[in-house]
C-alpha cells in the first residue's frame, strides 16, 4: 500500500526560536496522539533544519523547501541537496508554485533539481498545479500533463517510484478557496492514470499523491477520504500545532 503523508510547508515564516518551539509542540502531540501509520513531515526554512532534526525525525520527518540543481560550487547563497541530506533531512519540496512563479523555475530546471535530490537520497515532494485561468479555460489537464512529463517522466521507473507528488492548484493556495473533494479526486485520478500510461499500474498504484491548497482540519477528512488522495501538503495550517496535528490525525479519526 502507498504511504499516507501529511507534510507541512512553513514557507518563509518563523524565526529560529519560534520554529524550535512550534516543532517541539508538533513532535510531542504527534507522539502522544498518533493513531495510525500516517507519516508527518515538516518542510522548514534552511536555518531551522539542523535543530529540528535533533528534536525528532523518528516521529516527524524533516524536509527543505528547495535545493539547488548542482552538486556544489560557486553559487553564492544557494543550498545543495547534499547539504540538506547532511543535516539528516529526508525530504525536499521541488517545484512549489511560488518558486515557479516568483523565481522563474521551469519544468526543465525542476527535472534537474529532482535528479540531484534523488541522487542524494532525498525524497522529492514534487508540486504541480494549474492557475485559475487554466482551470477556467479548461486547459488544466494539459498543463498538469506537461508539468509531469517535463518535470518527472524523464526518470527511470526505479527513481520515479521514490517521488511523492503534490497537486496544488495555484488558485487554492493561501486563498481560503479549497478545491472540492470531487475536483481534487478528478485530478488525482488523472495523475495516476498518466503515471500508469508512462510507467505501469503497479508504480501508479504505489505513488503517494498529496493535495495542497487551503487544507485545514475541517476539510481534510473529506479530501483524504477520496480514493486517490493520499494526504496533504499544508501551508497556513502547519503554522498552528493543533491544526496541523488534527490534520495528521484525520486519516484514522
Ligand atoms: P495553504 O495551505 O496556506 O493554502 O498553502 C498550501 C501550500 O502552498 C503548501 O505547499
Amino acid at each position: 500500500m502507498r504511504k499516507k503523508i501529511v507534510a507541512g510547508n512553513w514557507k518563509m515564516n518563523l524565526e529560529y526560536a519560534e520554529g524550535v518551539s512550534l516543532f517541539s509542540e508538533i513532535v510531542n502531540m504527534v507522539r502522544d496522539e498518533r493513531n495510525g501509520d500516517q507519516l508527518a513531515v515538516i518542510c522548514a526554512p534552511f536555518i531551522h533544519l539542523n535543530s529540528l532534526v535533533q528534536l525528532g525525525t523518528d516521529v516527524v520527518g524533516i524536509g527543505a523547501q528547495n535545493c539547488h540543481q548542482k552538486e556544489s560550487g560557486a553559487y553564492t547563497g544557494e543550498i545543495s541537496a547534499k547539504m540538506i541530506k547532511s543535516v539528516g533531512c529526508g525530504y525536499v519540496i521541488i517545484g512549489h508554485s511560488e518558486r515557479r512563479q516568483y523565481f522563474a523555475e521551469t519544468d526543465e530546471l525542476l527535472a534537474e533539481k529532482t535528479n540531484i535530490a534523488l541522487a542524494n537520497g532525498l525524497v522529492p515532494l514534487f508540486c504541480i498545479g494549474e492557475t485559475l485561468d487554466e482551470r477556467n479555460n479548461g486547459s488544466y489537464f494539459e498543463v498538469l500533463k506537461t508539468q509531469l512529463e517535463k518535470g518527472l517522466f524523464g526518470l527511470s521507473a526505479e527513481d520515479f517510484a521514490k517521488v511523492v507528488i503534490a497537486y496544488e492548484p495555484v488558485w487554492a493556495i493561501g486563498t481560503g478557496l479549497t478545491a472540492t473533494a470531487e475536483q481534487a479526486q478528478e485530478v488525482h485520478a488523472f495523475i495516476r492514470k498518466e503515471i500508469a500510461a508512462k510507467y505501469d499500474e503497479a508504480i501508479a498504484d504505489g505513488t503517494t499523491i498529496l493535495y495542497g491548497g487551503s487544507c485545514n482540519p475541517k476539510n481534510a477528512a473529506e479530501l483524504f477520504a477520496q480514493p486517490d488522495i493520499d494526504g496533504g501538503l499544508i501551508g497556513g495550517a502547519s503554522l498552528k500545532s493543533r491544526d496541523f496535528v488534527d490534520i495528521v490525525k484525520t486519516f484514522n479519526a
